[in-house]
């Protein structure tokens, strides 16, 4: 515990809120009532505090107050992931890590991100995509949430450990079932998701570590993530060990898929949803084709798809919240925020706590004046460093897709789900045709 409390900040008033029942506080409200936290920010502002259990939380949204989160881990924060979640990642991931060691992994990655080697998955991406949509128009009707977790899966599979159609072979179920049960809270019962992930994570490590050494043995790195880290040095120069190598890879792959898978759906159903966007969209497709542009060129001239992409990113970020232990007392819009409290900085409550009619699909608003509350990425020293990567999966598949495809949203339950992303119920059924064929 820190000796003196900041006079400054001691003085300053705690957040506005309150504490619930005696051992529970507001636990059930908050995990159990979806439009909790955006009521409490209308009646108290950008911060609030509640308990949850018997930890003392504090909610927070708003651009500033969350960067102000972000860019003070190791200062005044900690992150603080729950414990089985932490457990599946492993103790070397990104998501673990902290500091020289975080910094120094990001660096590594980052080589696996720059444009040289976005380029250099272009191709790969085009050939994919174009397989899954002829398959697609060919069943008809289809679940739009596996296909594009069997999309996103064999992308990052085959892009960053150099493993081809994982979406139908054993590493590809292991992949699902680990992140299926990657945010599963409490005790872990046998047969239950978490217990299933534990196991899954198991042959994964095996599965990879036995990838380790083929390559080891057999002298053959090639470009990817895996062989890149095979290469690499941790910060005090030695080899990275294979337990390091198999968790910083698991957290690629997890975060390369999970929030893609999450992130597509959410574009079919919402272009599903409002046909004056998908004209818009069409409009911008054709034009560009008659333009007759190298395809790469055309890719980065697609503005209204960029636009829709960020207004999809806004009201169904694939990761809604971030949670931070607070190890030094700090100020936060004016309030005193004790030392040991949790704090959770919220993306999906920023994102909705605009002015501007902010529960509307409306892609145009990133057109003209585009909110500066929109942090689906996150920010600070654990900004997403596949960013652009998702931008570019994102481009090739729904250009492609709507260039040469239409989709129709039969009946359905709408409602949304939202661990470990941002899913519809029942995974978004879909007709999906060519465009132009007969129903
Ligand atoms: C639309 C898609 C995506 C969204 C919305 C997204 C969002 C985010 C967010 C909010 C964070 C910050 C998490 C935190 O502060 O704890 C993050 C971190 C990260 N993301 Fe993404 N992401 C996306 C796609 C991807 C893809 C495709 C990859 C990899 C291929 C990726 C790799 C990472 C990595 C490596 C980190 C850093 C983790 C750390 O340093 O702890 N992301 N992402």
């Amino acid at each position: 515990m820190s000796s003196a409390i900041d006079p400054r900040i001691e003085e300053k008033p705690l957040p506005p809120g309150q504490n619930g029942l005696p051992l529970i506080g507001e636990a059930l409200q908050v995990f159990g009532d979806r439009n909790f936290t955006i009521a409490r920010h209308r009646k108290y502002g950008n911060v609030f505090r509640t308990r949850i259990f018997k930890t003392p939380t504090v909610f927070v949204r708003g651009l500033e107050e969350c960067l102000f989160v972000l860019r003070n881990e190791g200062h005044y924060f900690q992150n603080s992931l729950p414990e089985n979640t932490r457990k599946l990642f492993g103790e070397h991931s990104l998501a673990n890590s902290t500091g020289t060691a975080l910094a120094h992994r990001r660096k590594i990655l980052s080589r696996s991100f720059r444009p040289r080697a976005l380029d250099s998955y272009r191709k790969y991406i085009e050939e994919t995509a174009s397989r899954y949509l002829r398959l697609w128009a060919e069943r008809r009707d289809i679940v739009m949430y596996d296909e594009l977790s069997s999309f996103s899966l064999d992308l990052a599979w085959k892009l960053f450990a150099g493993i081809d159609n994982a979406s139908q072979s054993e590493v590809g179920k292991l992949l699902k079932t680990w992140f299926a049960g990657l945010f599963s809270f409490g005790p872990i019962f046998p047969g239950g998701r978490a217990a299933k992930a534990f196991q899954a994570r198991q042959k994964l490590f095996d599965f990879i570590r036995q990838e380790i050494d083929r390559r080891r043995l057999e002298d053959d790195f090639g470009v990817d993530i895996l062989s890149i880290l095979i290469q690499s040095r941790d910060e005090n120069g030695c080899e990275l060990s294979d337990r390091a190598i198999v968790d910083i890879l698991l957290n690629i792959l997890g975060a390369g898929f999970g929030t893609m898978t999450s992130a597509l759906t959410s574009f079919f159903l919402l272009v599903g949803q409002h046909s004056n966007v998908e004209q818009k969209l069409r409009a911008e497709q054709d034009e560009l084709a008659r333009a007759q542009l190298p395809r790469a060129d055309t890719i980065d001239r697609m503005v209204y798809l960029e636009a829709t992409f960020n207004e999809v990113l806004r009201l169904y970020p694939p990761i809604a919240a971030g949670f931070v232990r607070v190890i030094k007392e700090c100020e936060i819009a004016g309030y005193q925020i004790p030392e040991g409290w949790i704090v959770i900085w919220s993306i999906d409550a920023t994102h909705l706590g605009i002015e501007n009619d902010p529960n509307a699909f409306q892609p145009e608003r990133f057109l003209s004046s585009p909110p500066t509350d929109f942090i689906p990425f996150g920010g600070g020293m654990r900004e997403c460093l596949g960013r652009e990567y998702a931008r570019l999966e994102m481009r090739v598949l729904c250009s492609k897709a709507l260039a040469h495809y239409e989709w129709e949203l039969p009946r359905q339950d709408f409602t949304m789900t939202t661990l470990p992303v941002p899913k519809p119920k029942n995974g978004l059924k879909v007709r999906f045709r060519q465009r132009g064929e007969k129903q």
